[in-house]
């Protein structure tokens, strides 16, 4: 497998360059990476927003069209027919499952993709080892590029694998603690650390042995970090993995010499670290224990295990759909918030029907988004947009908390952690110091699940048993579809 450098910016920049020794060619592709990287810069700011987040996906598509174009117009690159193959292929996969993955499955097609970075990385350290650096003998700050990326690529790819297992169900959600695994993890960092030395000073190819030799230790560093976390904590490992995967490039664009692997991978993984960070303070976890592993382990209990009893035995007060739709329709402001059992049931549509029409009635209608609602970052805005709710009424946590004491009704649809009141009183809780949006302010508050249960985080609800809080047992579809048609 041969790798070529595909830009060199010191081709560009160099006093030679300065003094007119650029070829024309250097010039135009680095003026299309430099362009490829704006867009892509530009694509970031776009998706961070949900009004502007078709058109930051349409920069990222130009972006990495032009960095396609202009890398196969590289006259050091003639394997069109190769290339050819391979993003054709590439492509009708990849839409294939762009179509087919289901918004839940989300993460876990994003972990299989990270696990492919990875292997790049990994394959492309290797093939560089055994080309560039064996014919340019000496250049150690060359290994230390191949070393440094087939190290972090290997983490990523097993890491990411085991995430995948872990988030489809092939492999048991309970994390692995080995006895004594903070002092293993850093036996294997040192060690590989250390296996830097051998390698750098191996004379010819012989040190290929220590390559390897690295590579098994950060596979087996990458199975054990994130075998140590709980499969229900997977979405925020995946972000982490989205980081490293960033990383892993960016090293890769050192190695190949390649400014725009440097500036993408750069900014894939300071998005994925700060998006990690807004996740693990959202959840009011330590993004530490997210690095190290460990992570979600013990402190939480799987919803199944939360309190069960049937409705009609419960000392909550219920309504029924009559009595929800005349006090919906007789309130002047409603903020409802969504929650995971909005996806599950599927019913956005439902939500955004009933939406319609109370609007149509008079009645201010917003939807209260919390950073972690549901199981994945932006998922209730993925939902609420593809149900074309309006953006301008789809306000995040901070932005509407302080307005619930004047609003009439909350209406809380497939919710739980999210309005838990518990994690702003009880210290003993998991979920102690977590940001909730705080619908117990309302005049009303009306939650809509199937029962009593409690959410992801275990933990039972003190907001159910509330004087102004009104339970409408049952499917959120189910339950919506009714509310409709009375309303
Ligand atoms: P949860 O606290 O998990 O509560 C969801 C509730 O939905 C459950 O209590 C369940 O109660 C109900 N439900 C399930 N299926 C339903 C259906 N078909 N119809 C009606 N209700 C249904 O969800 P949340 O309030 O959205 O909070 C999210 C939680 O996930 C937080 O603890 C957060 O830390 C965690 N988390 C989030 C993320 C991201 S990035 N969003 C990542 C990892 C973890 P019943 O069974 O009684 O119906």
């Amino acid at each position: 497998m041969e790798v070529i450098p595909i830009s060199h910016s010191a081709d560009v920049v160099t006093p030679q360059a300065a003094a007119g020794g650029a070829t024309l060619e250097s010039v135009l592709l680095t003026l299309a990476y430099l362009v490829a990287s704006v867009l892509f810069i530009l694509s970031l700011r776009g998706l961070s927003s949900q009004e502007t987040a078709r058109r930051g996906n349409l920069y990222g598509v130009i972006g990495m069209a032009i960095a396609i174009v202009a890398t196969m117009a590289n006259s050091a690159v003639d394997a069109y027919v190769i290339i050819g193959a391979a993003i054709i292929v590439g492509a009708v996969i990849g839409a294939l499952m762009a179509l087919r993955v289901a918004m839940t499955a989300m993460p876990e097609l994003v972990a299989l993709l990270h696990c492919f970075v990875g292997l790049a990385a990994v394959l492309v350290g290797f093939a560089h080892y055994l080309g560039e650096a064996q014919a340019h003998p000496g250049n150690t700050v060359l290994l230390i590029e191949i070393f440094v990326d087939v190290f972090i690529g290997a983490l990523t790819f097993t890491g990411s694998i085991i995430a995948f297992l872990k988030l489809k169900g092939s492999m048991s959600g309970t994390p692995l603690l080995l006895p004594g695994r903070h002092v293993l993890n850093l036996v294997m960092v040192a060690s590989s650390v250390a296996l830097a030395i051998p390698f750098a000073s191996a004379a010819g190819d012989a040190g290929l042995v220590w390559l390897l030799i690295m590579t098994a230790v950060s596979c087996v560093l990458g199975v054990h970090l994130v075998m140590a976390i709980g499969g229900a904590d997977m979405p925020v490992v995946v972000s982490m993995l989205n980081s490293y995967s960033g990383w892993t490039a960016a090293a890769a664009g050192f190695m190949l010499e390649n400014d725009l692997l440097i500036v993408t991978g750069a900014l894939v993984g300071s998005s994925g670290a700060i998006l990690s960070y807004i996740m693990c303070k959202a959840m009011n976890r330590s993004i530490w224990n997210v690095i190290f592993g460990g992570f979600g382990t013990g402190d939480t209990t799987p919803s199944t295990a939360g309190p069960r009893p049937e409705p009609g035995q419960l000392d909550v007060n219920e309504i029924d759909v009559p009595g929800l739709a005349d006090m919906l329709m007789g309130a002047k402001s409603v903020i409802i918030v969504p929650g995971y059992g909005m996806a599950v049931a599927r019913a956005q549509h439902a939500v955004r029907s009933a939406c319609d029409k109370l609007r149509d009635a008079g009645v201010d209608v917003r939807f209260g988004i919390h950073p972690v609602a549901g199981r994945l970052p932006g998922h209730m805005n993925v939902l609420l947009a593809e149900a074309a709710v309006p953006y301008d009424i789809v306000e995040e946590m901070d932005e509407l908390n302080g307005d619930f004491p004047r609003t009439t009704v909350a209406l809380v649809i497939g919710a739980n952690d999210i309005v838990n009141p518990g994690a702003q009183t009880d210290t003993s809780s998991p979920i102690f110091g977590m940001p909730v949006l705080e619908a117990w302010k309302a005049d009303h508050c009306v939650i809509l699940k199937r029962s009593r249960r409690a959410g992801y985080a275990g933990v039972d609800n003190p907001l159910f048993y509330n004087n102004n809080t009104q339970m409408l047992f049952g499917d959120a579809k189910d339950s919506m579809d009714a509310v409709v048609a009375a309303l």
